[in-house]
């Protein structure tokens, strides 16, 4: 008998709305893929771009969005090893697919959820948690004592990242967008939080550094931030440009990193970080021990049923939320 399983489709790039739960059949696993029934989906801002069509490759429709989940494995292919019938597990990255009661996925974007670790804290915390981690640990080298500027530090990967930064005797000017996000962020780590909504970043920075500017900026804003991020770095500083919530970034003329002080760009993606086996369990190994020794409080996530994943943009969306949302199925 073919089995079927909830997810939830688009047909059409768009708003929220094109967010629809469809019964769509569950095929066995590929032979090197393990098969899951989820219990916390994980969402993330890049769902939102996979939605619009606005970020690399338009996925071909139609689509599941989806790229981080904990749940049981139900089924394991042929080529698999290290995973089995009834283990605990998580993954980010691999194709989408993961708004889905049930969904197979490559083995290799999998990891054993450690015991001690709640499912839903998880599926709130890897996707970010494993940003964070490159961000803080392996994409700048920071040195205590250090100032950045981090924005949207009230969000999903704002809070990890704010936190720890601040383990590591870093100094987080955070941007957010109204008070009551900034006083999160402030219970979060950041020493300064600046609303940007109100307030010109850009001449709060200089206030707060004495007109020396930050070593790094963080800016997963994009195109209301980028050009005046550039402006609170410090000669030789690095921006650090990794997501594009409020739109594309400009395109940069390369002499504006010289004008503006010999500065570094990146535009650095998960991806690359945790596409080495190695790096990704050392990674998350790192992350784990992070929210076990209490260097990383991760708070519960908002949840919504899988079914209500278009309220879930749409509230990420108009910045209603601050942490991490979860889909339940
Ligand atoms: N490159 C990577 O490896 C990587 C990996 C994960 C995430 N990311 C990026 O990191 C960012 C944060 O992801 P997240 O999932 O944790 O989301 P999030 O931070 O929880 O949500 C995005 C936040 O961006 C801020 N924002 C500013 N202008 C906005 C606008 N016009 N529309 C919507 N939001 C706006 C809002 O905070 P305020 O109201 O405080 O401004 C909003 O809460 C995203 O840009 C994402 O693409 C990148």
């Amino acid at each position: 008998m073919s089995q079927t399983t909830t997810a939830i489709r688009f047909s059409n790039f768009g708003g929220p709305e094109v967010l629809l739960p469809v019964e769509v059949p569950l095929a066995a696993p590929g032979n090197t893929e393990i098969q899951i029934r989820q219990t916390a989906i994980g969402f993330n801002y890049i769902d939102v771009y996979h939605r619009k069509g606005v970020f690399g490759p338009k996925l071909p429709l139609p689509a599941t969005p989806g790229v981080e989940g904990v749940g049981e494995v139900t089924a394991v292919g042929t080529e698999v090893s290290g995973f089995a019938i009834g283990d605990r597990v998580a993954y980010v990255g691999g194709p989408p697919g993961g708004y889905a009661r049930h969904r197979n996925l490559p083995a290799a974007r999998a990891l054993l959820v450690p015991d001690d670790l709640d499912s839903t804290i998880v599926a709130a915390s890897l996707f970010k948690g494993l940003t964070a981690e490159y961000l803080t640990h392996r994409c700048v080298n920071l040195q205590p004592g250090d100032t950045v500027l981090l924005h949207a530090a009230a969000g999903g990967v704002g809070a990890l990242a704010s936190q720890w930064l601040k383990a590591l005797d870093v100094t987080v000017i955070g941007t957010v967008g109204t008070d009551e996000k900034a006083q999160r962020a402030r219970a979060q780590g950041c020493a300064h939080a600046i609303v940007y909504t109100r307030d010109d970043f850009r001449d709060e920075v200089k206030r707060i550094t004495g007109s020396k500017g930050v070593k790094v900026v963080y800016d997963s804003v994009g195109a209301d931030t980028f050009e005046r991020s550039l402006d609170c770095l410090q000669p030789r500083g690095t921006m650090v440009s990794f997501g594009e919530s409020s739109g594309p970034v400009a395109p940069l003329q390369i002499g504006t990193l010289g004008a503006k002080g010999s500065l570094y760009l990146t535009r650095p993606s998960i991806a690359h970080y945790t596409a080495d086996r190695g790096e990704f369990e050392a990674a998350a190994e790192r992350l784990f021990t992070a929210i076990r020794d209490g260097v990383l409080t991760v708070e519960m996530p908002h949840a919504y049923p899988l079914t209500d994943a278009a309220k879930a943009h749409a509230d990420a969306e108009s910045r209603k939320t601050m942490g991490a949302l979860v889909l339940v199925p």
